[in-house]
């Protein structure tokens, strides 16, 4: 059985294979039928039922806002993905690595290693999501240099400064791609009485949200319920109206850098300004983050390769190494 990299993230799951890389990636999301404590179904299945069950079902994502919320749900999710690779296979057990949020208790931890066991890993490991996050994105952690990554996933955007293999200084803040999706539904909601779900505004973030004028603004259709007549109904929204909306979370992710840049000691920000900032993580994709936060920092600024991928392949590489 080969060993397993995971990367247990509040949007999405991913699972790597010694040898192979990324074989399994899953939205965090969990069907579970509440009459009857059943789980119907995990990942990708479960993500196209969020809003849309009905009372009895509810689709569950166990780790908003970067932290446990739901330790039995999560361990459900962890299991599936981990069985998934073992395809019965169960006398070879593999050795687990699961990257978790860098601020989760020691409870959290051990929650975390006892469902990974239970699921059939032979050892279980774990791994901050910074330095994972830095490995995944090349950076050379290693050196007596310092650099800087800022990973703005779904629940948590954590922003590190490593250097010799170690967290120097790091900022962790609860502002992330689903606070994105909020300041969209809320922004729609005042601005044309519509109310739209988690989906919807994840659909127009992803579309045509940004963080810094682009140069091509553009303006789609978007349906949901009227707030006064509870009719279904369609407006026009515009990509300045969303970066309108967006103006806060994301101001809020450029001070996290800001923070951590200040608490720098000097040498390694001297590498910083160098070697610049590396952003990963899905919310890295929203247009113009990078533009925006090098404006407010003055130091460089580049999108890593494959931001989603970062920390499972960083988890991954670690792994292979021990
Ligand atoms: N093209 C895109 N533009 C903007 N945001 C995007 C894009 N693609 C994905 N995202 C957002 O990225 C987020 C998911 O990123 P990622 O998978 O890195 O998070 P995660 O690792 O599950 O969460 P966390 O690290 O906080 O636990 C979601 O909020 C998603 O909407
Ligand atoms: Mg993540």
């Amino acid at each position: 059985m080969r060993d397993l990299a995971i990367d247990l993230g509040t949007a999405n799951t991913l699972v790597y294979a010694k040898g192979k890389g990324i074989v399994m990636r899953e939205p965090s999301v969990v069907a579970v039928d509440r009459r009857r404590r059943q789980i119907i179904a995990v990942g990708r299945e479960a993500f196209r039922m969020m809003g849309r069950t009905p009372s009895s079902l509810s689709a569950i994502r166990p780790l908003r806002d970067g932290v446990i919320a739901d330790f039995e749900i999560a361990a459900e999710l962890l299991k599936y993905m981990i069985r998934h690779q073992m395809k019965g296979q169960l006398r070879m057990r593999p050795r687990v690595m699961v990257c978790i949020p860098s601020g989760v208790t020691e409870v959290e931890r051990r929650a975390v290693e006892d469902a990974a066991r239970s699921a059939g890993a032979r050892e279980v490991l774990l791994i901050e999501e910074p330095m994972a996050a830095a490995i995944g994105a090349g950076l050379s952690v290693k050196e007596a240099r310092g650099c800087l990554v800022a990973d703005i996933g779904g629940g948590t955007s954590e922003v590190a400064v490593i250097s010799l293999s170690d967290i120097v200084t790091k900022t962790s803040i609860r502002t992330a791609g689903d606070e994105f999706d909020g300041a969209i539904r809320h922004y729609v909601k005042a601005r044309h009485q519509l109310l739209i779900g988690e989906r919807s505004a994840e659909e127009i973030k992803i579309h045509m949200g940004s963080a810094y004028p682009i140069e091509e603004e553009s303006a789609m259709m978007v349906k949901g319920r009227h707030v006064v007549d509870g009719l279904p109904k369609t407006v026009v929204l515009t990509s300045e109206e969303v970066r309108d909306a967006l103006r806060e979370p994301v101001r809020e992710i450029v001070a996290a850098i800001r923070l951590t840049l200040e608490n720098t000691p000097p040498e390694l920000a001297a590498d910083i300004l160098d070697g610049g900032i590396v952003l990963t993580g899905g919310g890295a994709l929203l247009r113009g983050l990078d533009l925006l936060i090098s404006e407010e920092t003055g130091v460089p600024v580049r999108v890593a390769d494959a931001p989603l991928d970062c920390v499972a392949n960083g988890t991954g590489k670690c792994l292979t190494k021990r």
